[in-house]
């Protein structure tokens, strides 16, 4: 990972520094190329295409300074549309740029190429960049490190003597754009072969006996390692540990946290974390583990997928054997860290709810709220064709993901809605507003309605519509986010473009204005761009709508995504220039004939075999 990131800069980064002189240093264009195409990559005796930036796997990190100006050329030469999110970064005044297909720009076509241009200016820390296209964002991602203008020395935490990024991912030996399919019309599970730390299997994977690489940590005895934590995987959140060594939580969401100790993270996907690990163990090897957690049953289950890398106290190694029982690992075998059950979800509950802000006397949250949104996340079905049909479970019906009921539908249009609204164009009349709340209230955490039957199918009158939401410029708006139990009870990492919101509670069963809104941190709370809603509960978050254009807001799960849990935040323009959307860039891509991932054509008549037996689709 280290020496592939170097040489991916040496060959494809240039970095113009406008004044090498000054200090602080002075903003800089930081220029990338990104080649996007497909190769054959071998793991667990199987070969497998995949579509992968510069061909890695993670991505190149993009390394910069806050403040600087970002330049990524995009040159697509995979048969896919593609387009490239920035996840986390803010472009303030500069949605174009945000990455979401048929949303802010015309995905860019097979053979076509775009220059992204952004900022990244007012925060610190760690983001991440992938296709924002379903699934294949699985091969596509990288690191995005914003380091402090004045230098490491200006960290609010002792400055580290290393920094590493870690991305824990998974490996997928199927055609992705197969398993987006799938997940639109609801017909096939699929899970991920392996999973992976910095695109390594590690040891607890092999084939034919011969054990996969895993991902080694060098370390030297006291010195500070500041680790930055990914988690690019499609389907989990996971629980990550190194035997033997505590983390000091430092930041998460390129946002610093009131430093946390603790021995596990829990990272959901979109989250990234950064933690201080000082190597003040015995000298020796430690493994590092990271495992996915999920609901119990009666959910169906995914096989566990657990990955492994390790620790290695480097210029202790060879001694560590000679002194064997003092205090370090015995023997050859390296230590591994006692994991949390697969079924634990509590550990991530008082993970998150432990969080609080570092620099909350300069950013508190609006204490006043102009809109209140009560948002229940769940699943339904929608009837394949027309209106009616026999649901719960039947195959005249989808299951899909939903927000208040109403599952996600692109606006059928061939231009991106971003230029749709710049152009007050009526088509923005033929959005259906996200409602203030779902269409009812019930036990929305009734465990009897994880099982698909009557009771759950009462509850499920579900739509299909191209869900927006207005907010007048500057706007305070209040959003508590209620996981249901309505088929399944999984958490949900609900991530909003554009912007950062203030967490200021999270409860397990249903919210209660009455009880929860007094729990309210309104002092400190963490500022996220990703909020983990915890598994049969809730999480209650503000965020100030000042940022004009239109912002994707979805769970992270890619599963939930593909099926329809997403929203489009639609901010006004102020009064200004310094408050309004400017035009286009110059450059921006155009639309094709078909602008999704692949046509579905294209699986009719080219994949039947991959593609299950499709029922009325
Ligand atoms: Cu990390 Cu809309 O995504």
């Amino acid at each position: 990972m280290e020496s592939r990131s170097h040489a991916t800069a040496a060959v494809v980064a240039v970095v113009f520094f406008l004044s090498a002189m000054a200090l602080p240093a002075a903003a800089a264009i930081v220029e990338h190329t990104f080649v996007v195409s497909q190769m054959n990559m071998t793991h667990l005796c199987k070969e497998t295409l995949v579509t992968v930036v510069n061909g890695q796997l993670p991505g190149p990190t993009i390394e910069v300074t806050e403040g600087d100006s970002v330049t990524v050329h995009v040159i697509n030469k995979s048969p896919y549309n593609i387009t490239i999110h920035w996840h986390g970064v803010k472009q303030r005044l500069n949605c174009w740029a945000d990455g979401v297909p048929m949303i802010t720009q015309c995905p860019i076509l097979p053979n076509h190429n775009f220059t992204y241009r952004f900022n990244v200016t007012g925060q610190e820390g760690t983001l991440w960049w992938h296709a924002h296209v379903p699934c294949l964002r699985a091969t596509l991602h990288g690191a995005l490190i914003i380091r402090p203008r004045h230098g490491p020395s200006s960290y609010p935490f002792p400055k580290p003597d290393r920094e590493i990024p870690i991305i824990i991912g998974e490996w997928w030996q199927v055609d992705l754009a197969v398993v987006d399919w799938n997940l639109r019309y609801y017909l096939n599970d699929y899970d991920p072969s392996a999973s992976t730390i910095n695109g390594k299997l590690g040891d607890l994977y092999n084939c034919s006996g011969v054990m996969e690489d895993g991902y080694v940590l060098d370390m030297e005895p006291g010195k500070t390692y500041l680790l930055r934590v990914i988690n690019a995987a499609l389907f989990s959140e996971y629980y990550f540990k190194i035997a033997g060594h505590k983390f000091t939580v430092v930041a998460t969401g390129a946002n610093y946290v009131s430093p946390y100790t603790t021995d596990v993270i829990p990272i959901a996907p979109g989250e990234t974390v950064d933690v201080l690990v000082v190597a003040d163990a015995a000298p020796g090897r430690y493994y590092m583990v990271a495992l996915p957690n999920q609901s119990p049953k009666p959910e169906g289950q995914s096989p566990l997928i657990i990955t492994r890398g390790m620790v290695q106290y480097s210029n202790n190694h060879s001694s560590y054997r000679d002194k064997e029982g003092a205090g370090g690992p015995s023997g050859d075998v390296p230590m591994a860290p006692e994991m949390p059950d697969q079924h634990d979800r509590m550990t991530s509950f008082y993970f998150h709810g432990n969080l609080t802000s570092l620099h909350h006397s300069q950013r508190l949250p609006p204490a006043h709220v102009d809109e209140h949104l009560f948002i229940t996340l769940g699943l339904g079905s929608v009837c394949r064709r027309g209106q009616s049909c026999t649901r719960s479970g039947s195959q005249e019906s989808i299951v899909v993901a939903t927000m208040n009921n109403f599952t996600f539908q692109l606006p059928a249009a061939t231009t991106p809605l971003l230029e749709e609204h710049y152009y007050n164009s009526s088509m923005m009349d033929t959005l259906q507003e996200l409602p203030d709340a779902p269409p009812r209230v019930f036990n929305f955490t009734d465990h009897a309605l994880i099982p698909e039957g009557p009771k759950e199918a009462q509850l499920e009158p579900t739509s299909k519509a191209a869900l927006a939401r207005r907010f007048r410029y500057g706007a305070a708006v209040e959003l508590v986010f209620q996981s249901t139990a309505v088929m399944q009870s999984e958490s949900n990492p609900m991530h909003l473009h554009g912007h950062d919101m203030f967490v200021l509670a999270q409860g397990l069963g249903n919210y209660d204005p009455a009880r929860d809104v007094a729990r309210y941190n309104l002092v400190d709370p963490p500022v996220l761009n990703t909020v983990q809603v915890p598994s049969l509960g809730w999480a209650a978050v503000r965020f100030v709508a000042d940022n004009p254009g239109i912002w994707y807001m979805h769970c992270h799960y890619e599963f939930h995504l593909s099926m329809g849990m997403t929203a489009l935040f639609i901010v006004e323009d102020g009064t200004t220039v310094d408050t309004s959307l400017p035009p286009p860039p110059s450059n921006f891509p155009t639309c094709g004939n078909d602008n999704n991932l692949v046509p579905d054509e294209f699986y009719l008549q080219t994949r039947k075999s991959e593609v299950s037996h499709i029922n009325g689709v």
